[in-house]
Formats: C-alpha cells, structure tokens, sequence
C-alpha cells in the first residue's frame, strides 16, 4: 500500500508500540505499564498459541529478580522449581557440578516459558495494558524520524496504522523489525557453529535429577527438565538430517547409548511429542537501535540453544530498554536510551563467548563420527579442566547462571 492509501486506513496510537508478546515483548510491556507509559503490544499469533508454546525454561537468577522486582513473579514462586546440578557423562566417566556452591552460588529457576508468558499476560493485562492478537506488523515506517509509525494487518485482514513516538521490535530474528533496517544500517554478526541438533521434547518425567550432557563418539546428547511431566532432550545429528527420519524408538536407544545408560541407569521413556532440527548459529546486530527502533531479545540477536540464555538476554535487555524509555518519555532524559545499545552488547557477547565455549565443550567436532583428532584432544582437555579446577568450575559457575 502506498503513504497515501496507508493515510485512508484506521489509524491508533502509543508513545511505545511493541511487536511480539513473547519474553521481551511482555516484560517490556509490563514494566512500561508499571511506569505509566502509554504502551501497546501487537501480537501476530492468537493468545492461545503464544500461551502454550513450549519454548526455553531455565530461568537465571538474574532474570528472577527482575520479575520478582516489578512483582512479576508469582507463578514463578508457586511453580518455579529451583535447580543447581549439571552432570557430565563422557568416555572417561561422570562428574557432577552442583552450582549453588560455586562461583556466585546462584541457581537457576525452571519455569517452563508458556507458562511464564502466560503469568507476564495476564499482569500485563489486569494492569490495563493494551495487547492486540491476531495482528500482523507489516513494516516500520519512518523510524529514523521522532514520529515512526507501524503498519499491520489485523485478524480480519484489514490494514491499519499505529503512530507511536518510539518502537520495540521484540519479534524475533525473522521479525518486521529486522527487516524494516535500511541496508547499512546495522552490521549483523554471524556464526554457523556446524552442530546440529534434533531437540526432543518427551512425555516423560525426568530421568536425571540434574541437566545431563553426554559427549560419546556417535555426538553429543543432552537432558534437561521442564517439568515432572515432561522432559527436553538433544541429540547431536549430521546436518540436514530430517526429524522424522528419527522414530521414538530409535530416539530412545540412541539417547540410552550416548548417556550410558547402561552405566548410569536407565532412561525414563515416553512418548515424545516434539521434535525438530536446529542448526545451531548465533547473531548479534550492532547497533541494537536506528533511531526511534529498538530491538530486543531474538530481534537483536539469536543465541544458541547449548547454555539456555536466550529468554534471560531477552528479559535482561527488556528491563535496560524500559528504564530508558521511562527516563525518556518522563524526564525528557535521553542519555540511558543513547547508551541502551551498549549496555546490552556488552552482555549480549559475554553470554555468546559462554554459548559458544559450551558448544566447543560438548561437540569435538562438526558432524559425529568424523573425529578431527586435534580438536577432540582440545575438548577432552577443556572437560577434564572443568572436571579438575575449583578455579574453572567458579568460572562455568558465574557464566553458566549470569547473564
Ligand atoms: N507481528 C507481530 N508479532 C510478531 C511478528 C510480526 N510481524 N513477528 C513475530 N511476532 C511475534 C511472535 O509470534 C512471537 O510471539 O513476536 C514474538 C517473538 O517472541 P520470541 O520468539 O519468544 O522472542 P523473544 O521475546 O525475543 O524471546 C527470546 O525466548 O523463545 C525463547 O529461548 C527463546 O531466545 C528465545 C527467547
């Protein structure tokens, strides 16, 4: 549609319009509510979906103060379920860390995301905020202007129009925010780690009583509660393996081989009820702004999946974006927005470094089965270090919960 037939269309508006009622979308919303900022949250999928899409869950300690800070927090108090043991599994045997007694001795809060996203609507919602689902953002207009405007595409089809003095682009990395950067605008980030994994989700209550990474010649394979119900589960598989190449059965007998099951015990199996391959690859655009946008959370960079972060960055950066948009929009204060940037990359690459020392840690080398013998004695090394240093272990410790 051109300007002028957009001019004809309905139009609304708010100081704040945020694309995506995921983590950082609903955690902005929430706290620019709190603050009194006129704010809305335009949201593509029918809430239903957003509210039972299971996603991450391993919540930081940072992440919970947020919430618990903006009384943000109660299903997490009622449901959360805290947990600091990871167990390592390899050819030379098993060890387990338990992090509250190392490094900061913080711990992480399992709370599975739909339901996080869940609690945070509904706040978002009994506090009067305004949240539009079932409505598709299109584009983001005149963003390098103070008047940017949003164009979307409502449940019925029909086009409309929010005018907003800023915009929150909190709808991923294939989001409308993304794609409305003018070329050269920002300079993205790229790495393709060459794992890829098929990530699992059982009905079946856990079988370890910690997150369980296994390193075996066949690949990697990981366990990672979400509930006493269900279980995430990763299998390191070549790349362009096709998911339902991959029967339960032979899921179960694989991830019984690469944890040893036959050492350790058995796995609790189930139906599993998710599958999906992701190849693991990160990106960070810098800057995290062009002029009245803002990205956050997956829209400002994917992190892959091998140390949870990604929902805690999304949290941690919504936080940082709400206060300066407050100190915008309530004190004419514009410094905290023009360093909003900067403060979150210097997270967002600490937890990358972390991601991809994970990922180095658990994988020796790009497709199993083809060993490339240096880069396995490098990874043997770095878990026999961990396995062996208080000092090391302290580190793992602080970058494994931080973000
Ligand atoms: N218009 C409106 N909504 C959109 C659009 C659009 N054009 N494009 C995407 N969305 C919505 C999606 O439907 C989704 O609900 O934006 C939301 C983005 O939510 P997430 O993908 O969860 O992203 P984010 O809030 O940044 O959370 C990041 O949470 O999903 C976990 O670990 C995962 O790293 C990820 C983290």
């Amino acid at each position: 549609m051109t300007e002028s037939q957009y001019a004809q269309v309905a139009q609304d508006s708010a100081d704040v319009v945020i694309i995506g009622a995921g983590p950082a979308g609903l955690v902005l919303g929430n706290l620019l509510q709190r603050a009194g900022i006129d704010c809305v949250v335009l949201e593509r999928a029918a809430s239903a979906h957003i509210r039972h899409r299971a996603r991450a869950g391993y919540l930081a300690a940072h992440t919970v103060r947020v919430l618990e800070r903006h009384g943000l927090d109660e299903g997490i108090r009622l449901r959360g379920q805290e947990h600091s043991v990871c167990e390592f599994r390899t050819g030379a045997g098993r060890f387990r860390l338990d992090y509250r007694h190392l490094g900061r001795g913080e711990t992480h809060t399992v709370h599975p995301q739909h339901e996080l996203v869940s609690d945070l609507l509904a706040c978002f919602v009994a506090a009067g905020g305004r949240v539009r689902f079932g409505t598709e953002a299109v584009a983001v207009r005149d963003a390098d202007s103070p008047a940017p405007s949003v164009t979307v595409r409502e449940g019925d089809g029909r086009p409309a129009r929010w005018r907003a003095r800023y915009v929150a682009a909190c709808d991923g990395r294939h989001g409308v925010g993304r794609r409305s950067l003018p070329p050269g605008a920002v300079r993205r980030h790229r790495r393709d780690h060459g794992v890829t994994w098929l990530g699992l989700l059982a009905e079946a209550p856990p079988s370890l009583d910690a997150v369980g990474y296994a390193v075996h010649p066949h690949g990697f394979a990981g366990h990672m509660a979400r509930s006493a119900e269900i279980t995430r589960y990763y299998l390191q598989c070549a790349r362009g393996t096709l998911a339902e190449e991959w029967s339960d059965e032979r899921i179960w007998d694989e991830l019984a081989l690469r944890m040893r099951a036959s050492e350790y015990g058995p796995l609790v199996r189930g139906r599993v009820v998710q599958r999906a391959v992701v190849d693991l690859e990160s990106d960070v655009l810098e800057p995290l702004r062009y002029g009245s946008l803002f990205l956050v959370g997956d829209a400002a960079g994917l992190i892959s999946p091998s140390a949870a972060k990604g929902a805690n960055l999304a949290v941690l950066e919504a936080e940082i974006l709400a206060r300066a948009l407050t100190d915008a929009l309530t004190r004419h204060d514009l410094e905290p927005l023009a360093r909003y940037s900067e403060r979150c990359l210097e997270h967002i690459w600490r937890a990358q470094e972390f991601s991809h020392w994970m990922i180095r840690l658990l994988h020796g080398t790009r497709d199993p089965g083809k060993s490339s013998h240096f880069q396995e004695r490098l990874r043997r090394s770095r878990m026999a270090s961990l396995r062996d240093s208080r000092t090391h272990q302290d580190w793992f410790a602080e970058n494994y919960v931080g973000v």
